[in-house]
């Protein structure tokens, strides 16, 4: 066994019973909440660690709808519910975030925080295919009622799809050696589950990048996850559907990411709204008639302190933006 695959299994082992350790929790949260009489969404419940931080912060009269497009984080937070009139859990992709305001019957929304990408508890269940640590299924999906699992997607997708896939989402330099060994052992049915993969990936990088301090499939997990789920496509409908119901000035729109991807998609969509104006430069005044909906509270992000890394290492690559709406 090489020492990374040993260290990884420890690190598994240790991590299988620990819930999910909420990042920015306390920045997120200050940005978010200007009014406790408020109405709130989380689109990303999780386990709840950010929605608790806001109710703790909301008064009897606030509000507070969260989605989540996993059954089983819906599970928790209809168990949140229970205990809290004043929070409600709905099981719905974010980028319908739109539709779930509306049936709540909620004609404004005061803040909507987001903390995107997979929870603790999806990555460390074997059985859900998120992981290179622990042999599981090829699946992959937050809400495996719905969509295809990677190993469906699997069979149809051909090697240049592929390695652009793993290279776009993944950034990984070896996209097309893995790409090219990915659809060989599909071909040959050496592909079924999260351990095969893992060892394709770590056979078809060079032998210097086998040992390094990245474990040669995180990133292939990372892009092929991204995929199953359209994490960029929900992103960019989840934003817009977010500044759509933030139609009182002065709402706020609070962001956490952990990938460079999904804070610059992040960043451009947000700043879309900021400076929507098409007009050339030259121009002395603006004539495309397109205002600004947001203005930036953070345009540059918020990072995780030193303290709160050495805590929770999986907060490291962690970035929170903050903008308001100001029409
Ligand atoms: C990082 S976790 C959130 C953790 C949470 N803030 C907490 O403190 O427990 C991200 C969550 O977002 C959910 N999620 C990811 N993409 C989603 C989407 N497009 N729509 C709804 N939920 C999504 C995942 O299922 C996961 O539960």
């Amino acid at each position: 066994m090489s020492s990374w695959r040993a260290i990884s299994s420890w690190i598994c082992d240790v991590a299988e019973y620990e819930a999910h350790i909420p990042v920015l929790l306390n920045e997120w949260v200050d940005a978010l909440v200007v009014d406790p009489d408020g109405r709130y969404v989380d689109a990303t419940f999780g386990r709840g660690g950010h929605s608790r931080a806001i109710l703790a912060r909301l008064s009897s009269a606030g509000r507070l709808l969260a989605l989540d497009r996993d059954p089983e984080a819906c599970h928790a937070g209809g168990q949140l519910a229970g205990q809290d009139a004043r929070f409600h859990m709905v099981h719905r992709p974010f980028a319908e975030l739109a539709e779930a305001v509306a049936e709540a019957g909620w004609t404004h929304v005061t803040g909507v925080g987001f903390d995107l990408g997979v929870s603790s508890p999806q990555v460390d269940d074997a059985a859900r295919g998120f992981s290179f640590q622990k042999t599981g299924p090829l699946d992959m999906r937050m809400n495996p009622q719905a969509g295809q699992p990677l190993s469906q997607l699997l069979q149809k997708v051909s090697e240049k799809e592929l390695a652009g896939i793993i290279r776009q989402f993944g950034g990984e330099r070896f996209a097309g050696r893995i790409a090219r060994a990915i659809v060989q052992a599909v071909h040959e049915k050496q592909m079924q589950t999260t351990a095969d993969l893992e060892n394709v990936c770590f056979h078809a990088v060079s032998r210097s990048a086998r040992h390094g301090s990245t474990h040669p499939a995180t990133r292939t997990f990372q892009a092929l996850r991204m995929w199953v789920n359209d994490e960029l496509g929900q992103i960019r409908e989840g934003l817009e559907a977010a500044m759509r119901v933030l139609v009182r000035p002065g709402g706020r729109l609070a962001v956490i990411s952990f990938h460079s991807g999904e804070d610059r998609l992040v960043r451009d969509v947000i700043e879309q709204a900021v400076s929507p104006c098409t007009c050339p430069p030259q121009f002395p005044m603006c004539v495309c008639g397109r205002v600004p909906t947001m203005r930036w509270v953070h345009k540059k992000p918020v990072r995780p302190s030193e303290e709160e890394v050495a805590r929770n290492p999986r907060s490291r690559s962690s970035r929170l933006r903050v903008a308001e709406a100001v029409a």
